[in-house]
């Protein structure tokens, strides 16, 4: 029996980019439960209707036919194909926000990526640029554009999803590694920017900006890389974690979960580590 959470996020609204499978799927499954609203973004139609009809069925039955309790009116789940390789992502994401969902955005989850790894001796330009464009530029234009349409409210959540593997550098991922380096700096100046001190940003006031680094989760991200790979993925990661598993999805998701509740209004510009220990930071 899952446990039966507060409605605390009823009536906000979350964006999460790469929210039909894996971690993003997890933190959007996380948060209806608590009564966000849904954006969740993804890269093709299977995705959209995972998430508009197979995520939406899951929590009116997980969630609230199970606990007896209706589910709420207000709470929406949709997905949207807002490829993060695209010149329009973002302006496809705030149009849907602007067309479906008030015109308000609370929490902003940076989940896809571009897991390209980027092997030292072997990479062109055009890997480089696709890896820059999809684990910096878009997140930082999808940031950009609710913020020049005051999408955002008060006290809002960004989260950027990062990797442990931005601490524990390998030669066959340097370009990951950098984008989630990059993504978890995106945050602290993000954080400084939006906490209230700025007057541009007012309309904002109170947004904490933190980026979450995950440690080895057991989606088709890492299955599809084959035995050997994840052989040798556990052989390297499960030997620092404390604890020394797989992590869940939900594992990942619940974390993400903290800091988007109210009790966390005082984390910002922070890496909170969801690695079971494999990264130790603080
Ligand atoms: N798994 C791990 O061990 C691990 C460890 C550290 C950090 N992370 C981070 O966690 C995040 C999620 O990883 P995951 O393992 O959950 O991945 P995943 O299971 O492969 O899920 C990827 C998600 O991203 C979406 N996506 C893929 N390409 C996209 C594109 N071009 N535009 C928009 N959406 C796209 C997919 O949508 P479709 O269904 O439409 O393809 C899917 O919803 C990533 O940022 C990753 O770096 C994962």
């Amino acid at each position: 029996m899952p446990p039966v959470r507060e409605l605390d996020l009823l009536h906000k609204v979350a964006v999460i980019s790469g929210a039909s499978r894996g971690i993003g799927r997890a933190i959007a499954y996380h948060l209806a439960s608590r009564g966000c609203s849904i954006l969740g973004t993804c890269s093709g139609h299977a995705g959209v209707d995972a998430l508009s009809t197979g995520l939406s069925e899951e929590v009116s039955r997980r969630v609230f036919a199970a606990t007896a309790r209706e589910r709420p009116e207000s709470l929406q789940i949709k997905g949207l194909v807002a490829d993060i390789f695209s010149d329009d992502c973002a302006s496809v994401i705030a149009d849907e926000l602007s067309n479906a969902f008030n015109g308000r955005v609370d929490i902003f989850v940076n989940s896809a990526c571009d897991p390209m790894p980027g092997v030292i001796g072997a990479m062109g330009p055009d890997e480089v640029r696709h890896s820059l464009l999809g684990n910096i530029q878009t997140p930082v234009m999808i940031v950009e554009e609710l913020v020049r349409r005051r999408l955002f409210q008060p006290d809002s959540r960004i989260i950027y999803v990062s990797s442990i593997r931005s601490r524990q550098p390998w030669s066959d991922q340097l370009m990951y590694a950098a984008g989630k380096s990059a993504g978890e700096s995106l945050c602290r100046t993000w954080a400084q920017a939006f906490g209230g001190k700025d007057d541009r940003y007012a309309f904002m006031a109170g947004t904490t900006a933190n980026a979450v680094t995950a440690g080895l989760t057991e989606t088709e991200a890492v299955v599809n890389c084959g035995p050997e790979a994840v052989q040798r993925f556990q052989d390297e990661f499960f030997p620092s974690q404390s604890i020394p598993r797989f992590g869940q999805p939900e594992d990942v998701a619940d974390v993400v979960g903290l800091l988007c509740g109210h009790d966390a209004r005082w984390i910002t510009g922070c890496v909170v580590s969801a690695s079971g220990g494999g990264i130790k930071i603080g």
